[in-house]
This record gives structure tokens, C-alpha cells and sequence, in this order.
């Protein structure tokens, strides 16, 4: 063989692994919507960053005819490249090659990515679209998933991990995203279930399309499992490049910092009246959130779902922080089940990887009801509690106005370690509300009074006089500082510059148990 045929058969084999399985499966993933894994490494990574690695890996299947169907990459294309200039590993499954079904090979290819992800401390991100497990291969394709769900666990809050859903995700095949830091899915083309439709409709009778079951819009809004949508792949991949811009590589770095000429020490007026003066009535939080933030940016996560709590990335100063805030505009910013499991996943994301929490408080408690204690609120609940007491990272709080009974202390309180606590002037921080409170201690009163809303009218003013103000928990250094709304910016920026060195740990253990 020339040297000349050597290159030439290179070329073949890199030609006919890019063809991957072949121009009429790519035609019919174009149909439906969907790009091929390489288009989609493309739109992920900057421009000519990816570097390829196993395209010539195949199975070693011998059963079903396997034989004769080797197609060189084996269904996934793996490798590494840079998004905003810094290194990341990737996966991107192939539809077009056995429908992306998972085979022995395959996983060995992505564990190789994976562990080179942990050795060098670069974040990990998996474009899914696959079949699930390879049928021709049977218990080894369980095991490729069973050693790509022990890295994904290894490397949980050691290297961000983000996963985006591009078509089908079924099976044991959803356990890899879910393990992993971020879900990010496609607006009519991708769907995550355990077990599908067909099975649902055999086993229990019920009758529900894929998209309904496990489509973008039921784990956006439903069950929380997806953390973002995109209304198409090219927004979807976007969107995982802007989420990179707010995380460290890994959990030994800082979040990166971005230079800004937006003044650290900016005063905004209109933060003055956004707080109502009726303590019931709801204003939106995000607007605060939004006037605080550097550029008035904030990167909001898990929007639909859970809306009364509100989490997402932002900037202060040029470095990232995470905030978690109540919000009065919806459930008037009770904490109920979904809230919880929300917040708690995200503080806890935050402490992993360095990043600052900056806590916005309006909650006049959890939500009662039948619904949410027999759904173990106690235990949902908890999981806040728990995830903010474990907290290391700089906790600057906001306490805008309700600060009631239990939440008051979940809320990145001072006893759990907050760093810097203000409250607004309009702040009521109490075992409960005025009205709750009187109800209770004046039962009595209320029954014998000759009119009982005079009574209570009385009794509630002075119930809020007294307590429903910042001012005895400053009396007693609860809160550092009752500041004027328009102020929130400066100290929150001079705050976090000081916390900038904060070091603290927990005490040395195997792990926590937090309240699953
Ligand atoms: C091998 C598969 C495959 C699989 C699809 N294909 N799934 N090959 N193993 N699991 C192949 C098809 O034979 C077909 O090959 C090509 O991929 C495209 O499939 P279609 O069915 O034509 O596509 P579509 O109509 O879009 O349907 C996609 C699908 C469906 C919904 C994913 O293929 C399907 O239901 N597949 C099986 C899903 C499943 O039950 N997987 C096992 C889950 S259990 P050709 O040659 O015609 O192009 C599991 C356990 C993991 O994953 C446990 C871990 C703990």
C-alpha cells in the first residue's frame, strides 16, 4: 500500500464515520425537526474547537446480524471543545445510528470523556437522543449505563454536568440527565419518560401522547425535571453556552468574573415603591431582582415551574451570584413542596461550585393544606432548611417584607449562617402574620367581645405595631442592617466584596443525610 493509499484510506474512514448511518436516516432527522449530533456540536461549541476523539470505535456485537452493521463512531460523537474560550467535554448522540441506542462501545466512549472531564476539571455536557438501551446487546448495554450513572454521581459537585434532550430520552436512559446538574430540553421534538405511552396505556389504561407524558412543556412546568426550554435546538445549545458564562470549571475555581461599567454604588429610585404598602398585596419580585443585577440581567432557572420561589443566576459587581426569592406574586410567595425541592437543588448547585446566594425574602410561611402535608412538606420542606444550614458560600439577604414563623428561618437567616441579613423598612419579621396571631391569642377575647371586628381591628394594630417591623430583630442583630430599598444595590456589592475571602466548613463527615 503507497503512502498515498494509507491517507486516502483515512480519509474514507473519517468520510464514511461523519455519513454515520447514512444520508436517508440524516434526511429523516431533518424532517422532524432535529439536527445530527455533529450539526449540533457545531452550533454547542466556538468555532472550529472540537477535537474528536474514538470516531473509529464500533461494537463488537456478533447476535442479530449485527456483524455486517458496524458504522464507525457507533452512534455517539465524542470529544472535546471550547465554549466562550474554555475547555468542556462532550457527548452528542447519534439517532441517525441504531437510533442512538446505548451499546457497550458506546458507553465506553462517553465513561472516556467523562473521566476526562473529572482529571482535568472541565464541566461535561451530553446531547441526548437515543433509543435507550442497545436491544441486539441486552444486560452489557445495562451495564454501559450503569457505569455512566456511577461518573455522573463521582462527578456531581466536582464538574458542572449539563445535559440537553434533543429527541427521545426513555428508560434507564433518563437517570444519566436527571443525575446531572442541568436538563435542558427542545419545544416539541424531545420527550423524557420512564416508561412510555404504550406501556402506561397496558399497565394502567390511561391514554397520553409522548408529548404530554415527558415533552418539554410537562418537565418545564409539571415535575421540574427540566430546568430550561428552548423553542428550538439552536436556542436550546444557546442557552447552554449562556448558563457556562455564570460557572466555574470546577468546584476548586471561582465563578469567572465579567468586567462591568455598571456602578457597584447605582441608587434606583423606583426601588422605593415597588414594596406595596398593603401588606397583602402582591408585586412582582423579579423587579427587584432585575434593578439590582448588573445590567439589569437576570438569568432566571426552572421558570414555569414552582413560580412562587424564584431562582437564577445574575451578576453583582461582575461576579455571578445565585439568587433564591420569594415571590408575592404567586401563592403571595408561600413555600410549598415544589418550591422547596426547587430552591433546595439550586442552593445547593450554588454551594458546590463557589458561587455567591443572594436570598430576596417575602414568605408569610409554607402553604397549608391536606395536599401538602400528606405530600411530606415536612420533609420537602426541610430539604431548604437543610441546604441553606449546609451553606458555606457568601448568604446575603433581602428581607423585603414577610418574614413569617419557619420560613423566616429557612430563608438564609442569620442563625443558619447568613453573612450579610438586611430588611427594607417595610420588613414584618414574626412568629406569624397580624391576623393568624390575634385569631390565636385572643380566642377568647374574640368570642366574648361585644364586637368582635372592633376587637380585632384593635388588636391586630397593635399586634403590628409591635412586631410587624424589622426593628426588634435589629434590636437584637437578627438583621445587620434595615436599609432604604434604593440602597439595595450598593450594600449588597459592598457586601459581597468584603464576603469575596469568606472561608467556612462544615464538620468533617462521610456525607450529610438531607432529608430525601
Ligand atoms: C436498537 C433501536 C433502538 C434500541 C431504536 N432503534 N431504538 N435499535 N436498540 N433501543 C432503531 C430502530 O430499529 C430504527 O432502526 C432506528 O433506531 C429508528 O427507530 P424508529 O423506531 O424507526 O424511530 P422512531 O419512530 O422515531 O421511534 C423512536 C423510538 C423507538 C421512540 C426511540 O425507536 C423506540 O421506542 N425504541 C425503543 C425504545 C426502548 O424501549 N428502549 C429500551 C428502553 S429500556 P433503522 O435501522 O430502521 O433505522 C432502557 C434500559 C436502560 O433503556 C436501563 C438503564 C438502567
Amino acid at each position: 500500500m503507497s503512502l498515498q493509499d494509507r491517507f486516502d484510506e483515512l480519509r474514507r474512514r473519517h468520510a464514511q464515520a461523519e455519513l454515520a448511518g447514512g444520508e436517508e436516516r440524516i434526511r429523516r432527522q431533518h424532517k422532524v425537526g432535529k439536527k445530527t449530533a455533529r450539526e449540533r456540536l457545531d452550533l454547542l461549541l466556538d468555532p472550529g474547537s472540537f477535537l474528536e476523539l474514538d470516531k473509529f470505535v464500533v461494537h463488537q456485537t456478533h447476535d442479530f446480524g449485527m456483524d455486517d452493521e458496524k458504522i464507525p463512531g457507533d452512534g455517539v460523537v465524542t470529544g472535546s471543545g471550547r465554549i466562550h474560550g474554555r475547555p468542556v467535554f462532550v457527548f452528542a448522540q447519534d439517532f441517525t445510528v441504531f437510533g442512538g441506542s446505548l451499546s457497550e462501545a458506546y458507553a465506553r466512549k462517553i465513561c472516556k470523556v467523562m473521566d476526562l472531564a473529572m482529571k482535568t476539571g472541565a464541566p461535561i455536557i451530553g446531547l441526548n437522543d437515543s433509543g435507550g438501551a442497545r436491544i441486539q446487546e441486552g444486560v452489557v448495554s445495562l451495564a454501559g449505563y450503569a457505569d455512566i450513572f456511577l461518573r455522573n454521581t463521582l462527578a456531581s459537585g466536582v464538574v458542572p454536568q449539563i445535559s440537553a434532550i434533543m429527541g427521545p430520552c426513555a428508560g434507564g436512559a433518563v437517570y444519566s440527565p436527571a443525575i446531572t446538574d442541568f436538563v435542558f430540553m427542545v419545544k416539541n421534538t424531545s420527550y423524557m419518560f420512564v416508561t412510555g405511552p404504550d406501556v402506561i396505556r397496558a399497565v394502567t389504561h390511561e391514554s397520553v401522547s409522548a408529548e404530554e407524558l415527558g415533552g418539554a412543556g410537562t418537565h418545564g412546568a409539571t415535575s421540574g425535571v427540566a430546568h430550561f426550554a428552548g423553542d428550538s435546538e439552536e436556542e436550546c445549545l444557546a442557552l447552554i453556552r449562556e448558563l457556562l458564562t455564570f460557572l466555574p470549571q470546577n468546584n476548586l475555581e471561582d465563578p469567572p468574573t465579567r468586567p462591568t461599567t455598571d456602578p457597584a454604588d447605582r441608587r434606583d429610585e423606583p426601588l422605593q415603591s415597588i414594596v406595596p404598602d398593603q401588606p397583602n398585596k402582591p408585586y412582582d419580585m423579579k423587579e427587584i431582582i432585575r434593578t439590582v443585577l448588573v445590567a439589569r440581567y437576570f438569568f432566571e432557572v426552572q421558570a414555569p415551574f414552582a413560580p412562587n420561589i424564584v431562582i437564577g443566576f445574575g451578576r453583582l459587581g461582575g461576579r455571578p451570584v445565585g439568587i433564591v426569592a420569594n415571590q408575592p406574586a404567586h401563592l403571595a410567595g408561600c413555600l410549598d413542596i415544589n418550591a422547596s425541592t426547587k430552591a433546595a437543588r439550586f442552593v445547593r448547585f450554588c454551594d458546590c461550585f463557589n458561587i455567591p446566594l443572594v436570598t430576596f425574602e417575602d414568605v408569610p410561611g409554607f402553604l397549608p393544606g391536606t395536599g401538602q402535608e400528606f405530600g411530606g412538606i415536612i420533609k420537602h420542606g426541610a430539604k431548604l432548611l437543610y441546604a441553606f444550614c449546609e451553606a458555606t458560600v457568601p448568604k446575603l439577604t433581602v428581607i423585603t417584607r414577610k418574614a413569617y414563623g419557619g420560613a423566616y428561618c429557612v430563608m438564609s437567616s442569620k442563625h443558619i449562617r447568613g453573612d450579610a441579613n438586611f430588611a427594607y423598612p417595610t420588613a414584618e419579621i414574626a412568629v406569624m402574620g397580624p391576623d393568624g396571631a390575634v385569631n390565636i391569642l385572643y380566642r377568647r377575647g374574640l368570642e366574648r367581645a361585644k364586637d368582635p371586628a372592633a376587637f380585632k381591628d384593635e388588636r391586630t394594630a397593635e399586634y403590628r405595631e409591635k412586631f410587624a417591623n424589622p426593628y426588634i430583630a435589629a434590636e437584637r442583630g437578627y438583621i445587620d442592617e434595615v436599609i432604604e430599598p434604593k440602597d439595595t444595590r450598593a450594600r449588597l456589592c459592598a457586601a459581597l466584596e468584603l464576603l469575596h475571602t469568606k472561608r467556612d466548613s462544615n464538620p468533617p463527615k462521610k456525607h450529610g443525610n438531607i432529608p430525601l
